[in-house]
């Protein structure tokens, strides 16, 4: 496989967040030839068009470079009241601004851990409606849902079950060949 350079999204903010442990996680798990970098989106203003308007915030800038440069985005992200968390729908908005939307034709992994058993199902299907719209290719399957994934992770943020880190290693696979498939259109 090429070189592929992926940015990791962790839709929460929290420092023991458990989508972020998750993230770190699959850099362990990486197919060869891939690479994975982490975004920050904590200090991104909440978007209001006059902001916008008046020049880019440069975490906004930093944000839209990150994405627009790396081979594909992998986002990890609880599920907040069965939808998406306010930083993560925030970062989206803000790399969505024309000129140059960042998600124009970017290949997209999503992958969900979430307290409840479902484990984000809820939200990964609106992630993947809102990043369809503004055409990411979204990779259909595998999907991934961590469940009750508060008990995947052991104090300090290490995963621990080995049936997630085989989903996950499937997801990271399916991602880089869906990327290279992506490339040659
Ligand atoms: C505002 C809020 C809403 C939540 N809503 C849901 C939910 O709808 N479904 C769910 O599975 N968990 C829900 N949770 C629990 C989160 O899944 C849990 O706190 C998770 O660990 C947060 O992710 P993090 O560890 O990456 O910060 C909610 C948590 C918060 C703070």
């Amino acid at each position: 496989m090429a070189d592929l350079k992926v940015l990791g999204i962790s839709g929460s903010l929290r420092k023991a967040s458990l989508s972020m442990a998750a993230l770190r996680a699959c850099n362990e798990l990486l197919p060869a030839g891939m690479t994975l970098s982490y975004a920050v989106i904590g200090d991104l203003p909440l978007y209001n068009q006059d902001i916008f308007d008046a020049g880019l915030p440069e975490p906004a800038k930093r944000l839209r470079a990150a994405v627009s440069a790396a081979d594909g985005a992998l986002i990890a992200s609880p599920e907040y009241n069965f939808s998406l968390t306010p930083a993560l729908k925030n970062a989206i908005d803000w790399a969505s601004r024309p000129p140059n939307q960042s998600w124009q034709d970017k290949p997209v992994a999503v992958f969900s851990a979430s307290a409840g058993p479902m484990g984000g199902a809820r939200v990964q299907y609106d992630i993947r409606r809102i990043l369809g719209q503004l055409w990411a290719h979204v990779l259909p399957r595998p999907e991934v849902f961590i469940g009750s994934a508060q008990s995947k992770f052991d104090a300090q943020g290490k995963l621990t079950d080995e049936a997630t880190r085989k989903f996950l290693t499937d997801l990271l696979a399916g991602f880089g060949t869906w990327i290279t498939r992506m490339q040659k259109k």
